[in-house]
């Protein structure tokens, strides 16, 4: 089974793949943190607005060696958005979401572009949303709990300038499937948001 989960940032979408995937025992590729790489190797060597060097630094991405916690952070997040928007990039790192969702049993991924783009056949699909107030409130927490330097208008702002580039790009922009289930978790504590999560797999397994 594929369970392809879809969203904007801080949305809850991660969180849920998580623990969908230890219910399910299935893999999970968080694939943000592919963009987030590609953002961070860029930064490195200066040269963010490059699109040739960004899709080199896509196709040299060594999947194994990711840092999640390294790569978690603010300016990486805007990193990524900025190298996502380009379809070289976007390109040089399908193969490798394939090949991890072609895996025997199934898988569960999250991203933007898991449902339209990437699992297009998925079993599974659920496009999880918040109000971007709650969104940065969340993200401001994480951030601020790691010892990051940020302040919740900066959060919120980054939040609204992302959604902008993720939804508005022509390539594989942040949409929701027309068989996706919508989720908004504004109002659910994570287990709250757990539960319909399930619901909603249960019953596309069970064929509703
Ligand atoms: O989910 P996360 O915040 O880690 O993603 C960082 C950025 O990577 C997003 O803002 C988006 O621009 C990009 N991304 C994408 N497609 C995906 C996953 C992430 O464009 N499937």
């Amino acid at each position: 089974m594929i369970i392809a989960i879809d969203g904007p940032a801080a949305s809850g979408k991660g969180t849920l793949a998580r623990r969908l995937a230890a219910h399910y025992g299935l893999p999970h590729l968080d694939t943000g943190l592919l963009y987030r790489a590609v953002g961070a190797r860029c930064l490195a060597a200066g040269t963010l607005d490059d699109e040739a060097a960004s899709a080199q630094a896509a196709r040299e991405l060594d999947v194994d060696a990711l840092d999640p916690d390294a790569l978690r952070t603010a300016a990486l997040g805007e990193a990524a958005s900025v190298v996502a928007a380009r379809p070289q990039v976007r390109a040089a790192l399908l193969a490798l979401q394939h090949r991890f969702a072609a895996r025997p049993g199934g898988a569960v991924l999250d991203g933007r572009d898991i449902g339209t783009v990437i699992c297009p056949g998925a079993e599974a699909k659920l496009f999880v949303t918040a109000a971007p107030q709650v969104r940065a409130e969340r993200r401001f927490r994480e951030l601020a709990g790691r010892g990051e330097p940020v302040t919740f208008e900066a959060v919120l702002a980054d939040i609204h300038k992302r959604d902008a580039r993720d939804s508005g790009r022509a390539a594989a922009p942040l949409v929701m499937a027309p068989d996706a289930v919508l989720l908004d978790t504004s109002s659910l504590d994570i287990p709250a948001a757990f539960a319909a999560a399930l619901a909603v797999v249960e019953a596309r397994r069970a064929g509703r």
